[in-house]
């Protein structure tokens, strides 16, 4: 596997590859402090639930770095990082514990307290690459022989500190001598299928084949594909799973056809305080993400535009929760507690 630096702590600050350039342009950015980190997350120069989880542990840690009175800034820092982008809880997750981690150690001197929230930001980079290779290790076992298996978005190593959730579970596959090869939906409007997964899949010489949106009911209909393997951005306790829009037209054609529907997700991307998906908050983005294509307008001046960034599928089309600690299956409600333990 192409090892691909979305993310990475580095002393002149928080370096990112830039998402909103790939697959032309390999061009990295770099954060130099947490309001940097928190333009970053908004406007997608990285993106995917766990990604922006690590960015906003990095953000609270170069924020704590540059601070000369801790105690006022960090809420400060951790409120700007929060609202970056709503729907992914890996985000608040990630923010939580770096609040909580302040709170444990604020009786130390400051070069203490700022020594343990960089060390904790990078061991949450590397917490997660672990946790991606789990996920393959408990997916890869579901992911049929011989046949296709279909995407949506990226959930790969771009979306995460390394390996991915939904791609970690195909590399895995791969790795295990499986004989697969991956349709890419392109994932509009922002691409991420075609820019980020059809570029990262290729890399590591895994076989793809890209998609339009439109064009999946069409090829799960064929009996090619072997199961659909997508990612998630926030999973409520039953089960119901928040994803880049158009994951829940994708789920119920693969029920319509009898084929199985894989969500791969850490258990940071859990939710077991919201009862349904109902309660996830769904971001909407700017109608320029709709109109225009790559830079160009696509659409009649003045359209009013509609632009929901995730959806939520309903548990009953889910076959099952691939994470770290296992596989989870319904009824959710029993299964994922199970797994939270
Ligand atoms: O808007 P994005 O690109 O951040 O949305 C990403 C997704 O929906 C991913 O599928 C999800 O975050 C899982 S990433 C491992």
């Amino acid at each position: 596997m192409q090892r691909i630096e979305t993310i990475e702590w580095t002393a002149a600050g928080v370096v990112m590859i830039d998402q909103t350039r790939l697959p032309r342009e390999t061009v990295f950015v770099t954060c130099r402090n947490y309001l940097d980190v928190a333009d970053a997350i908004r406007n997608m120069i990285i993106r995917g639930a766990p990604a922006i989880g690590v960015a906003a542990a990095m953000g609270v840690a170069l924020g704590a770095l540059q601070s000369n009175n801790l105690e006022a800034d960090i809420p400060l820092i951790c409120e700007t990082l929060a609202k970056t982008r709503p729907t992914a809880v890996n985000l608040f997750w990630a923010i939580d514990r770096m609040r909580r981690l302040y709170e444990d150690v604020k009786h130390l001197s400051a070069q203490e307290i700022r020594d343990t929230l960089v060390a904790e930001a990078q061991a949450m980079r590397a917490n997660d690459i672990a946790t991606n290779q789990a996920i393959g290790r408990n997916g890869a076992p579901l992911v049929p022989d011989g046949k296709t298996v279909l995407t949506h978005c990226n959930a790969g190593a771009l979306a995460t500190a390394g390996f991915g959730t939904a791609l970690g579970v195909i590399r895995a596959a791969v790795e295990m001598g499986k004989k697969i090869d991956v349709f890419a939906d392109e994932t509009r409007p922002f691409l991420q299928g075609a820019r980020l997964t059809a570029w990262e899949l290729m890399r590591d010489g895994i076989d793809t084949t890209l998609i339009t949106d439109n064009m999946a009911g069409h090829f799960l209909k064929s009996g090619r594909i072997g199961c659909v393997v997508v990612g998630a951005d926030r999973i409520a306790a039953n089960g119901d799973v928040a994803n880049k829009v158009g994951t829940y037209g994708v789920a119920v054609l693969a029920k319509e056809n009898n084929v199985p529907f894989y969500v791969a997700a850490p258990i940071s991307t859990l939710d077991l305080t919201l009862r349904s998906g109902d309660e996830i908050p769904i971001e909407e983005r700017a109608a320029s993400e709709v109109t225009h294509v790559q830079g160009v307008n696509v659409a009649p001046d003045g359209i009013r535009v509609a632009n929901p960034a995730f959806d939520v599928t309903p548990n009953r089309y889910v076959s099952a929760i691939i994470t770290e600690r296992g596989v989870a299956r319904a009824p959710y409600s029993e299964s994922l507690p199970a797994l939270v333990g």
